[in-house]
């Protein structure tokens, strides 16, 4: 954090006593969870973190993806094995604001998005919420699950509370990289303000490697190390991002 003030309050009572998260406003804080319409943003000063941030699985950029996507020739599905007819369920233990796990849910997976930051969590609730209730993304949504903790400490407890099967586990820690756009730059700032950079990402890792049945993906910037640990047994490039595949076992058998 660049000041003293806390991280993130919420502007509204019930909210915040529902997350534990501190009431108040914009004076008190970097940034201020609130409800904007039918939804509830999270932002700070535009000039440092942009647009205020919402999941929107309906419309946007992630539903635009839905539609042009790519379908299953994308670099995540094949890094996540659904190709051909299998389609593995799929734990997102880093699930930020939900894009890959939507991507997952979009081609057919079952998904167990798990975010630790409570502003970030209540975001995805939110937003899966909304999906649920429109005839576009309902079926999608339906696939989608989301439980609030900390995967680095307790993987196991919440995949086994939640039903869904580890047959993949997904893991997109935060990587100190340079972004592109000033966009995306302003975006990385927010997140960094409330995630920190994920450096237990190694510990993570190993604790992934526990759960899955079958594989641990690892997506990267390009040009980023492997996780410190075992090494990737084999790796999918893209332009951009890069993704450490750590495979027990085969999905097609
Ligand atoms: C780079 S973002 C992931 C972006 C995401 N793949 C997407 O498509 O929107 C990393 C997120 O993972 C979360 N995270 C990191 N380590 C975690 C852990 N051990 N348990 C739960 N969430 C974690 C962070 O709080 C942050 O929101």
């Amino acid at each position: 954090m660049s000041d003293s003030r806390a991280a993130v309050v919420v502007s509204d009572a019930g909210l915040a006593q529902r997350l534990g998260l501190p009431l108040g406003d914009a004076a008190e804080a970097e940034l201020v969870l609130r409800r904007e319409g039918d939804r509830l943003v999270l932002g700070g000063d535009p000039r440092r973190f942009g647009a205020p941030l919402a999941v929107d699985f309906v419309a946007g950029r992630v539903a635009h993806r839905r539609r042009f996507g790519g379908g299953r020739g994308q670099l995540i599905a094949r890094a996540c094995g659904l190709t051909g007819g299998v389609t593995p369920s799929v734990i997102d233990a880093t699930a930020g604001l939900g894009r890959d796990a939507f991507v997952l849910a979009s081609l057919g997976a079952e998904v167990l998005m798990i975010e630790r930051v409570a502003a970030i969590a209540a975001l995805l609730d939110d937003g899966l919420a909304r999906a649920l209730a429109a005839p576009d993304t309902a079926a999608m949504a339906a696939r989608l699950h989301l439980a609030h903790g900390d995967a680095t400490r307790e993987l196991a407890a919440l995949v086994a509370a939640s039903g869904v099967a580890p047959q993949v586990v997904h893991l997109d820690p935060m990587f100190p990289h340079r972004a592109k756009s000033a966009l995306v730059k302003k975006e990385m700032r927010l997140f960094r303000v409330l995630a920190g950079d994920d450096d237990d990402a190694p510990r993570l890792l190993e604790a992934a490697l526990d759960v899955a049945s079958h594989r641990v993906v690892v997506k990267r910037p390009r040009q980023a190390p492997p996780i410190a640990g075992p090494p990737p047994r084999h790796v999918l490039e893209g332009k951009t991002s890069r993704y450490d595949l750590y495979v027990h076992r085969s999905l097609k058998g």
